[in-house]
């Protein structure tokens, strides 16, 4: 039996679950959300669900790691006390296994993307339409789908193989602070433009009239992927913590630091689009579609380009290590396989199972259910259904099976200062634990089920 894998140091720690959380989600999803959804007022009310469920469900999850010190399934089971515990752990790990494979194709888009401005081919175009058609025919051709997806998986399973320490922690450590110098310079940039004000006064002037139910849903989901919950990333990560890491310190600064990267693609994306007189109002699209379009217009677009797609591709590589992670933990820890064995079947599964979603605009563009085609059925499943399902066990684990009383025990250590000087502490994350964090996430599944739209 190999010994269990830790972190290095505490900072390591932060910045891999940072790492983790920081990833499309931020970058890609939060600012189209942002755009459709009524700017300030979207925002404002996001926070609130981070405060309410995210970090309670965030906090939930670390803490089930770093107690039993084991991978999600026995972990589960360990605290739950019932081998039913241990099936909903598992669950969460294939959650995560079924994301990094979806994740792993969007995110080869992103690397084409990144070769395409390399290549000096999305900074060009002459007309607003032609970005459109562009992208079109990249995604309708199978083996540049396929490819990509394959290319970014290997980029992620080449850190995996070396390892927490070596691999996770050690990219993590040189990868996040790049991209956070990156998407410095990017909002720099962005408000030398004329017409940037107009972004930021978009940003600042809330539309409550668009924050519609189903935008207060969707905010609430997004709070639950961007942290990676749900899907035995965050109980993975928590387990390679020694016993006795103060976790509230850890984990605040990671969930302050999810939203600032989130908020800075929001602004620096928005100052770029407002400063072409455009708007950031065209969904999904809005990287792939409004960017290319602006960055044909500004001065210097290509090297713009280049740092925004790898700023983007180094946000989804930490993310999809994370995925993959309580895969290769489980093979490792509860089928006794090395981790070069466990990170080849991993990723050889993972490549499989992207390839259908690879090929949900071409070759299998006929096959939808439901209206959606196969890589949006992956993505619904995965996070409208499985990822809730995930994090609303975890927190009940923690809330009621395992007991907020024993939880919070169990947060206290390494803390105890904090929670002598703020003994609301105690209450507040008794309630969430308890009432507020299940409750509310009730609500995500019944958006996810479509009961309120
Ligand atoms: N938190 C990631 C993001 O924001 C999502 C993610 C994490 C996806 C882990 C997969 C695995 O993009």
């Amino acid at each position: 039996m190999t010994q269990k894998e830790s972190w290095g140091s505490r900072l390591g720690f932060v910045l891999a679950v940072a790492g983790s959380a920081i990833g499309l989600a931020n970058i890609w999803r939060f600012p189209y959300m942002v755009g459709k959804y009524g700017g300030g007022a979207f925002v404002a009310f996001y926070v609130l669900c981070l405060i309410l469920i995210g970090f309670p469900v965030f906090l939930s999850e670390i803490l089930i790691g770093r107690t039993a010190q084991e991978s999600p399934g026995k972990a589960f089971e360990k605290l739950g006390r019932k081998k039913a515990w241990g099936w909903a752990g598992d669950f969460t790990i294939l959650t995560g296994f079924i994301v990094s494979a979806f994740y792993s194709t969007i995110a080869g888009w992103i690397l084409g993307y990144l070769v395409e401005a390399a290549l000096g081919n999305i900074h060009q175009f002459s007309s607003i339409t032609e970005p459109a058609v562009y992208y079109d025919s990249l995604i309708k051709h199978p083996v540049w789908s396929i490819g990509f997806h394959a290319f970014f998986l290997a980029l992620s399973l080449g850190v995996l193989l070396l390892g927490v320490r070596n691999g996770i922690e050690r990219f993590n450590k040189i990868l996040m602070p790049s991209l956070i110098i990156m998407l410095v310079a990017l909002v720099c940039y962005g408000l030398t433009l004329p017409g940037s004000v107009d972004g930021i006064a978009y940003l600042l002037r809330p539309n409550w009239s668009s924050l519609t139910p189903t935008a207060m849903l969707a905010a609430l989901g997004h709070s639950f992927f961007t942290l990676s919950l749900g899907q035995g990333t965050m109980v993975t990560y928590g387990s390679y913590l020694p016993r006795k890491d103060p976790l509230l310190k850890s984990c605040v600064p990671v969930v302050i630091m999810d939203t600032l990267v989130a908020l800075l693609a929001t602004f620096a994306i928005f100052t770029i689009v407002f400063g072409v007189g455009m708007e950031p109002d065209s969904g999904p699209g809005l990287i792939f579609h409004t960017l290319p379009w602006v960055f044909s217009q500004i001065p210097g677009g290509q090297y713009v380009a280049i740092i925004f797609f790898l700023l983007v591709l180094l946000a989804a590589l930490t993310s999809e290590i994370s995925a993959l992670e309580p895969t290769i933990a489980y093979l490792v820890e509860e089928k006794g396989f090395t981790r070069k064995s466990a990170v080849a079947i991993g990723g050889t599964a993972a490549f499989i199972v992207g390839i259908p979603c690879a090929l949900a605009y071409n070759i299998f563009s006929d096959v939808t259910f439901n209206g959606m085609n196969i890589l949006d059925g992956f993505d619904f499943v995965a996070t409208g259904l499985m990822i809730p399902i995930g994090g609303f066990l975890a927190v009940v684990l923690v809330g009621w099976a395992w007991g907020a009383k024993n939880a919070l025990a169990e947060l206290e250590l390494g803390t105890s200062r904090l929670f002598h000087r703020f003994p609301f502490l105690k209450a507040y994350f008794s309630l969430c634990f308890k009432y507020t964090a299940p409750i509310l996430m009730v609500l995500v599944f019944l958006q996810a089920l479509g009961i309120f739209s």
